[in-house]
């Protein structure tokens, strides 16, 4: 049995050194999951891989069913969950193509099925969320990146937006009073549902674009892409060192 789930997002809808086991698809009572769960051998070890945005990435941020994938996940029995996104950087010092292990969220996404506790309740939930990662995950990424020696940035605060638009200057000014380093439009009610489940949860986000206002010009698609491209190169390489650790 897999005690690790990778959830792809923008750029990773497969995992090429994957060798894929088998699919299974799965109903949860949240509706359908973004697609069938695909296991196999990763680097020698059983993962179970679900991209979150669908296998032709056509499901936008907020259209995803988190609910469904996180529980389909859950189901499986593993216990580590660990999300791929790609983000904008807002703080200068954070350069296109590189990577960001967030420590820290600030929400502003809104109308997203956001938790798993409000119908039929013997009493009412709140789960603990003050550290939104798991600090172990998040140490054997960084103790992965190091062994990769790869350039990580560490002790970042995600901005969650509601998408799919990018956001205004003004809004990432406003993003960035509030302290946030990064701006991606997936990492909440992801982590927050993961938290509810129990399952430990971090994240590697990977820069595509300077945020909106923080660059001369507009944000370009192709240059987007192609930031993608280098960026997941190297989510590829963290993975590879990182599943002999995990
Ligand atoms: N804003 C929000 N989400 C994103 C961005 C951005 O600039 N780039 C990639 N995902």
């Amino acid at each position: 049995m897999t005690d690790l789930a990778i959830i792809g997002g923008t750029g990773l809808t497969t995992l090429k050194a994957l060798e894929v086991t088998r699919r299974e698809v799965v109903h949860t009572p949240f509706g359908e999951p973004s697609c069938p769960l695909t296991y196999g051998q990763l680097c020698g070890k059983e993962v179970v891989f679900l991209p979150r945005h669908g296998p032709g990435h056509t499901i936008p941020p907020h259209k995803i069913n988190y609910r469904a994938n996180l529980w389909a996940l859950h189901r499986t029995g593993v216990t580590r969950v660990l999300a791929v996104a790609a983000v904008g950087g807002i703080s200068a010092h954070l350069g296109v193509s590189e990577l960001a292990i967030p420590d820290q969220i600030i929400d502003y996404t809104w109308g997203r099925a956001h938790t798993f506790f409000e119908e039929d309740l013997r009493q009412v939930v709140h789960v603990d969320f003050t550290y939104p990662y798991s600090a172990e995950l998040r140490d054997l990424l960084l103790k992965a990146a190091a062994a990769a020696e790869l350039k990580v940035a560490d002790r970042v605060t995600y901005g969650a937006t509601q998408g799919p638009r990018l956001e205004t200057a003004a809004e990432i000014d406003r993003l960035e009073r509030d302290g946030c380093h990064v701006v991606g439009m997936t990492g909440m009610p992801e982590a927050a549902l993961a938290r509810e489940l129990e399952l430990s949860y971090a994240a590697i986000t990977v820069i595509v674009n300077r945020a909106a206002g923080r660059s001369e010009g507009l944000i370009e698609m192709a240059s987007l892409e192609q930031n993608l491209k280098i960026g997941m190169e190297k989510v590829r390489r963290l993975l590879e060192h990182l599943i002999p650790l995990a």
